[in-house]
């Protein structure tokens, strides 16, 4: 069936490997990546099909609601999978507003574009989507705990079904209550609720999935994992936040675009999926497998201060995603770290334009007094 979809932020970590994954396996769907192409876009990331003819790159701002309700009327669109954010914690420390603006009112300017066209329809929502992507870190944060006497990590059950290795005995699942924690955790808390609202309010079709930790290629280098594979190649220090115990879940980009095409073609109209690898790891055991893999020693490591407000454990429970429309994780870590670093071995040019220029400028203020 053809469908025109729109993806935000398709020009981002995420949102490329989205869009290729769309562009590829669905010819007869029109995609169409909309992007404001922040320091975090690239088009770079998308080289491989931006000649394809079922591909469009619009630069547009979500905040621009005029400039969206037309190209909702011009192209046609029937679905959106809503990844464009602002995405980055350290960041929204030091500059929440424009988290508010991009994450709250990007998002709120989409859906009522979205409701105002699709409401103008002869079949009004029949066959729409709305589709926003958001994260576990809505969720605040979990205890790491070893009741036990144990050394963490030890065995538990995140439900019957799931079982493995993990740093506590609670995990999220998609009731639990939200309380996020930093100014970007918020501003996609307010994003969900303005999602719900909307299906609720008006009936809008909407999906909403909260992701924990990606990792893969094209992520960009102020997050942990390319961060440090860039660092420690380069033989500069590895700024460990606090004491290195903060646990998150980690889930290969190419499982999460997996599950992203499972939920938009299965999932339910207002439900809420949890999607998550069962795979928690300490940060510093990350970094430690990073300096092994790369052959470095592990007086590069540097402990500095710890990120205010720093939530010490994300865990999903994805029982639900799993059990109910069949997805579940490709990826074992050992596979996908591997695979990851040599990547980023394997594409210096990548790395050095993005780390060149602006990058320096983040990087100094960010790090130079820790
Ligand atoms: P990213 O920072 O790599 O990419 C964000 C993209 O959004 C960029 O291409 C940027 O140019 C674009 N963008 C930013 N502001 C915009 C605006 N005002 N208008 C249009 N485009 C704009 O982010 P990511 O890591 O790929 O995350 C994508 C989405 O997934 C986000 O919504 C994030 O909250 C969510 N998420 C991320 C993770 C993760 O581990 N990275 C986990 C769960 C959920
Ligand atoms: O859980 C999903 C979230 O994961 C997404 O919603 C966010 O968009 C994404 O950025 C990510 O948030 P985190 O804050 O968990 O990711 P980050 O890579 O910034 O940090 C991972 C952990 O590593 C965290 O505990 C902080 C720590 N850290 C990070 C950096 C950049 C360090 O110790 N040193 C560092 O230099």
């Amino acid at each position: 069936m053809k469908r025109n979809i729109v993806i935000t932020g398709g020009a981002g970590f995420i949102g490329s490997h989205v869009v290729r994954l769309f562009v590829n396996k669905y010819p007869e769907y029109h995609i169409i990546n909309l992007d404001k192409l922040t320091y975090a876009g690239n088009l770079a990331n998308l080289k491989d099909i931006e000649d394809k003819p079922n591909y469009e790159f619009v630069k547009m701002d979500i905040c621009d609601f005029d400039a969206f309700y037309k190209l909702m009327q011009d192209k046609q669109v029937d679905g959106i999978i809503h990844l464009a954010a602002e995405s980055h914690v350290d960041r929204s420390i030091k500059d929440p507003f424009t988290f508010a603006r991009t994450n709250v009112i990007g998002t709120l300017s989409l859906l009522q574009a979205a409701k105002l066209y699709w409401e103008s329809l002869p079949e009004k929502y029949e066959g729409k989507r709305f589709y926003h992507i958001s994260t576990d870190e809505v969720y605040g944060a979990l205890e790491l705990t070893d009741p036990e006497g144990v050394p963490a990590p030890f065995s538990t059950k995140a439900s019957s079904e799931n079982q493995h290795e993990a740093y506590g005995k609670d995990f999220f699942v998609e009731t639990t209550k939200y309380n996020p924690h930093s100014p970007y955790s918020a501003s996609k808390a307010s994003s969900d609720h303005f999602v719900r609202a909307f299906h609720d309010t008006y009936g809008m079709p909407t999906i909403v999935t909260n992701c924990s930790n990606n990792y893969g290629p094209y992520q960009f280098p102020e997050k942990l994992i390319p961060l440090m594979i860039n660092n420690c190649k380069n033989g500069k220090q590895l700024p460990v936040y606090g004491d290195g115990m903060q646990i998150r879940d980690w889930l290969h980009v190419s499982d999460h675009c997996n599950a992203i095409d499972t939920v938009l073609h299965k999932g339910v109209i207002g439900e809420i999926y949890n999607i998550g690898g069962n795979n928690e790891k300490a940060n510093i055991e990350i970094v430690k497998l990073i300096i092994k893999t790369l052959g470095k020693d592990e007086s590069l490591i540097k402990y500095v201060k710890d990120r205010p407000g720093h939530d010490r454990r994300y865990a999903i429970d994805n029982t639900k995603i799993t059990t109910q429309l069949g997805w579940a994780p490709k990826y074992t870590f050992e596979q996908g770290i591997a695979e990851t670093i040599q990547w980023y071995l394997e594409n210096e040019e990548w790395m050095n334009k993005i780390t060149s220029g602006d990058y320096m400028k983040y990087y100094d203020n960010m790090y130079k007094k820790a």
